[in-house]
């Protein structure tokens, strides 16, 4: 699966300027927009899945829908759609909002999308179309419905003018960290994006989103848990070690602090470059301060050492050899941290190359990574099932319960 993270703005939250984020180059600086380039992928690739980020808080259900069901059809059943609320004022603004909807609002209009969402992908059943000239009959219409959605949020009438989905619905994935945002996870994702700073909170997040899930009245298999993983790999150890070295001495500490500030929606440039992350209570991404300020507090970095270390992304376990590697990432799987991982590349396209050619072959040989695809749709590469029309209403919290709460 190739996943694209995506936001809706270039940032400007530290030093209140997109300066830091431009000049280097930094994470938020461009962005395309990610249905466009992946239903470019999906015409020149048959099995990859095709993953693309799309806000709750900024996008209306009956486009999100639209959009990720054309791409659906068009690569065949391949595609996912990473649900985000959206963490910055800048991409309000964009928005024609001030600031950005409370991250308990941003929720519970997420809830509300998510449900419309699925009845939109519904509101044409699985055999409406029946393509009978003699009838005549393109569609059965008595197999299309009006969704009728009279909401908090949303006001939504359907029926969607795209057929249900290849694989009924596209693969939800979800990143939240919160309490909030894990228990929606565990009620709609199919798939967990996270990001962790050592095995050990891994496997606590592990556990507990497993048995979060189990609580929801779900088999914990059926949300697959994918932390990222930034590996450096080289023929051999000194190649590596020497390529960290390289890569190291490019990296300006402001440009991953600026992208961090963003992140955790705080300006860290109003703290001189040598203190400490101070303690703060983030408006931002919950996931990403948990990172840091597990690494600040055990490492004892300051501001500059932890801009350097969040601008490069990638850790000192997964520098080395390709057995290397595969020995770190299979330690995260069999001890019950990862289900499998987001590879991000720590310079792009080599970093994606070099994964392929040298890792990959080694987790086949230890019979860790697929050999050949026994599917098409990217719900069997994952091994989910493809749910029945109506099946949403199984995860939905009833909208009466929500209003009682
Ligand atoms: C690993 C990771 C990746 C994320 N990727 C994105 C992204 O691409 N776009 C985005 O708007 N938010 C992204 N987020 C933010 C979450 O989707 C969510 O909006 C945010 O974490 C706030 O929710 P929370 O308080 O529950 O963590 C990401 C979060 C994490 C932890």
């Amino acid at each position: 699966m190739a996943f694209f993270a995506d936001i809706l703005a270039v940032p400007d939250r530290f030093q209140n300027s997109n300066d830091s984020q431009l000049r280097y180059g930094a994470l938020g600086s461009l962005r395309l927009d990610p249905v466009v380039v992946l239903t470019a992928m999906a015409a020149v690739t048959q099995h990859l899945g095709l993953t693309s980020t799309r806000s709750t808080s900024h996008y209306q259900p009956f486009e999100v829908a639209r959009s990720l069901a054309t791409l659906d059809h068009l690569s065949a059943g391949r595609a996912g759609w990473n649900v985000v609320t959206s963490f910055q004022d800048a991409e309000s603004r964009n928005f024609s909002r001030r600031e950005q909807i409370p991250r308990e609002k941003r929720y519970d209009r997420a809830d509300e999308f998510l449900e419309v969402v699925h009845q939109l992908w519904d509101s044409w059943e699985d055999d409406a179309l029946r393509f009978d000239r003699a009838a005549p009959l393109f569609a059965e219409p008595a197999k299309v419905h009006h969704i009728d959605h009279e909401g908090e949020w949303f006001s939504v009438r359907g029926p969607l003018n795209v057929p249900r989905p290849p694989q009924g619905y596209p693969v939800i994935v979800q990143a939240g960290a919160s309490d909030r945002g894990r228990d929606f996870a565990a009620q709609w994702a199919d798939v967990i994006f996270v990001s962790h700073d050592s095995l050990e909170s891994a496997k606590d997040f592990y556990s507990e989103m497993k048995a979060r899930v189990r609580k929801k009245g779900r088999d914990p298999a059926s949300l697959k848990i994918l932390p990222a993983a930034t590996p450096l790999v080289g023929e051999t150890q000194a190649l590596a070690e020497e390529k960290n070295r390289l890569l190291q001495s490019l990296i300006d500490p402001v440009a991953g602090l600026s992208t961090l500030s963003y992140h955790l929606d705080v300006d860290l440039g109003q703290y001189p470059l040598d203190s400490a992350l101070p303690d703060i209570n983030v408006p931002g991404v919950k996931g990403h301060y948990d990172e840091v300020r597990e690494a600040t507090d055990r490492d004892k970095l300051t501001l500059r050492e932890l801009g350097r270390r969040y601008g490069s992304r990638y850790e000192g376990d997964l520098v080395g050899t390709p057995e290397h590697v595969a020995d770190g990432l299979e330690r995260w799987f069999r001890e019950g941290a990862a289900d499998g991982f987001m590879i991000a590349a720590p310079y792009q396209p080599g970093g994606f190359e070099e994964f392929v050619r040298l890792v990959v072959p080694e987790l086949q040989k230890r019979g860790l990574f697929r050999t050949a695809y026994s599917g098409q749709s990217l719900r069997d590469h994952l091994g989910l099932e493809r749910p029945a029309h109506g099946a949403w209403r199984e995860r939905a919290t009833p909208r009466v319960d929500r209003k009682a709460a």
